[in-house]
């Protein structure tokens, strides 16, 4: 399964890419999104919610939650209004366009997206 998600990802950023020049950018674009999912998947998608590294924790479902919710989140971990280290660090590292991309999708795939 991971196989075939990486390559769901590499492709995503090939469409990305080339809808990127026709896209006025505005609100989020849950296909430009896909891109980027795959680097929240290993933590948000356990069932159980739960990552093991360095120790267990328990992670948010955001698969379902309103656009509004989670670009709020981002933008908080992003400016350290929220406070945790691996979503700060995360946060930092996308841009507001990306931040309402991913929010579009996941509000997008519902409960689906935390599959
Ligand atoms: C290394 C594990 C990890 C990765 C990777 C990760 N997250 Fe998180 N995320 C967490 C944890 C743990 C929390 C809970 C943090 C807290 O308590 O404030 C969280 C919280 C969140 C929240 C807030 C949810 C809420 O209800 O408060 C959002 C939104 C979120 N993550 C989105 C993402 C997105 C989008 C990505 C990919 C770009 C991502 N995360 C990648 C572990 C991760």
């Amino acid at each position: 399964m991971d196989c075939i998600r990486i390559l769901c990802a590499a492709g995503a950023i090939a469409v990305a890419s080339t809808a990127a020049g026709q896209q006025p950018a505005a609100a989020g674009n849950p296909e430009v999104a896909r891109a980027h999912i795959s680097m929240c998947t290993g933590c948000h998608t356990i069932p159980g919610y739960q990552a093991s590294f360095p120790r267990v924790y328990r992670v948010p479902k955001i698969g379902g939650q309103s656009a509004k919710y989670i670009e709020a989140a981002l933008q908080g971990y992003k400016k350290g209004e929220r406070d945790h280290p691996t979503m700060q660090a995360i946060a930092k590292g996308l841009t507001d366009q990306q931040i309402a991309d991913i929010a579009a999708y996941y509000a997008a795939r519902g409960a689906e997206a935390a599959k």
